[in-house]
């Protein structure tokens, strides 16, 4: 039996599983790590965690699952998008990495339309400048830290410095590089251009291949530190949202899904690359050769009930809380929330956008809090749901995977919001990691291309949850007035960022 070896550097932990061809998980490890904070709407994380979380966790697979290491056919990486890992010429990281949920850099995105024009970056990267992308994190650096700068020998991504370490390729594929800023993604390499506007030196930048392609094998010092066999194959992978997309059947023209982890995103795929001018929602490259995504990104999801359930106390699992939430009515008696606590992306770009709870009474409880999160989440993917549908993609079916896909309130919070149907294919349990693995099996020829290998794994169907009208109408109110208080609030947002 051939086995595939998925690892997935997430934001609040790495996931590292081990699948065969079905994609039945053999064995799987997540190790969890913090993410830091040193001010106001800042993000960022030490890339040795990662490192050290990948380690235990290939260390615990082989050991617990007893799988030989002869039996792994390939591995494939999947990760946070957009965040900056920089590397002097040792290979050492220079600072804590900058996440794709950091906000500090308003005055850079100005500078890239002024650099770049605001039609040309939109024309080439298929985005306006956005804080959460990778340009204007190296631009930060640039100016604030340039002593750091002038040190830097690489630019990585999260899960690139991940593959450096195992393999010490400098390598990355274009699904990830798609959320730098630096792609011209309609032609998938880097754009000459841009980096000659931002003044970024190309060689700084890692070798670029589409997601299945061989990258680099299992070094013999990894090897040493992890028992994998050297020379094992490690293909490009995918960002976490286009790996989730494998595991979760999308793959083609017109499919979507929506997967809940820190953040929320909806992802469709298509043929050809689409841009969204008013940068509510992005264009990105697939991880399927030859494919494109329009996908919307909510900055505050799962990290939002996770805020919560810390800030809190909670005692009760997230099951148990989605049971509170169950017992308290549709609008959480008059509560809002606005679930901007890292600023916010989709479908409102803004840096200072903060998160709100609006109504707030004597009556509510902590269970109504949550449900107003889970509500507020759900409302924030209609908003981004209702851009796609403009822009000319409906959905029919849509698939909910990611750990809040565990939570049946919020799919059926979803489904009433969406009005249509949402189900969880069982293949999505294991997420950014399983599709990661996959990937791998397309690259080392277990399967003979990344669609063949997610229809290997997604053929089972869960039934639906369907949208119920007489909810879908109570939500309706709700949502407009949700909808109202972006626009009402973003001068008073701004504001409180100036004081
Ligand atoms: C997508 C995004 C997040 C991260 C973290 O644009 O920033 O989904 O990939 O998961």
């Amino acid at each position: 039996m051939q086995l595939l070896l998925g690892i997935d550097i997430g934001t609040s932990g790495t996931k590292t599983a081990l699948f065969d061809e079905r994609g039945e998980c053999f064995a799987s490890h997540t190790a969890d790590y913090p993410m830091s904070q040193p001010r106001n709407g800042w993000a960022e994380q030490n890339s040795e965690d990662w490192w050290n979380a990948t380690l235990a966790g290939i260390r615990t697979l082989l050991y617990r699952s007893g799988a030989s290491a002869n039996a792994i056919a390939g591995i494939g990486l999947s990760g946070q998008m957009h965040g900056l890992v920089l590397l002097d010429k040792s290979g050492a990281v220079l600072r804590p990495a900058i996440l794709w949920c950091d906000q500090r850099t308003g005055a850079e995105c100005a500078e890239i339309n002024r650099l770049v024009g605001e039609k040309r970056i939109i024309e080439i990267t298929a985005n306006p400048p956005m804080t959460g992308f990778t340009a204007s994190k190296i631009l930060w650096v640039q100016h604030n830290e340039p002593q750091i700068y002038a040190k830097a020998a690489h630019i990585l991504l999260p899960k690139d410095y991940i593959r450096y370490k195992l393999t010490g390729e400098f390598a990355t594929e274009v699904s990830d590089a798609s959320g730098t800023q630096l792609l011209d993604v309609p032609s998938r390499a880097w754009s000459a251009e841009v980096l000659q506007k931002l003044n970024i030196d190309a060689a700084l930048l890692p070798r670029i291949y589409e997601s299945p392609e061989i990258t680099g094998k299992i070094s013999r010092e990894t090897s040493d530190l992890t028992g994998l066999r050297a020379g094992t194959p490690v293909v490009g992978g995918a960002a976490d949202n286009a790996a989730a997309a494998v595991a979760a059947g999308a793959v083609r023209q017109g499919a979507a899904f929506t997967t809940i982890g820190s953040s929320a995103v909806i992802y469709a795929v298509s043929d050809a690359p689409g841009v969204d001018v008013l940068g509510r929602i992005h264009g990105l490259c697939a991880s399927v050769p030859g494919k494109w995504t329009l996908m919307s990104c909510t900055q505050g999801a799962g990290l939002s009930l996770k805020w919560l359930r810390e800030t809190l106390n909670f005692t009760e699992s997230y099951a148990e809380m989605d049971e509170l939430a169950r017992k308290i009515p549709i609008g959480s008696e008059k509560l809002l929330f606005l679930p901007y606590l890292m600023g916010e992306r989709s479908p409102h770009p803004d840096e200072n956008a903060r998160g709100v709870f609006l109504g707030l009474s004597a009556i509510h409880t902590r269970a109504h809090m949550v449900r107003a999160v889970l509500e507020g989440v759900a409302f924030s993917q209609r908003e981004c749901l209702d851009v796609f549908r403009e822009l000319g993609t409906d959905v029919s079916n849509m698939a909910f995977t990611g750990g809040g896909a565990q939570s049946t309130l919020w799919r059926e919070i979803l489904a009433d919001l969406y009005v249509c149907n949402v189900f969880t294919p069982p293949s999505a349990a294991h997420g950014a990691a399983l599709g990661a693995a996959l990937i791998a099996g397309a690259g080392v020829g277990v399967f003979s291309s990344v669609p063949e290998a997610s229809d290997a794994v997604t053929q089972t169907k869960t039934a639906p949850t369907h949208p119920d009208k007489g909810r879908a109408g109570a939500y309706e109110p709700y949502f407009e007035l949700y909808k109202s208080l972006y626009g009402a609030l973003k001068p008073s947002f701004a504001e409180l960022a100036r004081l």
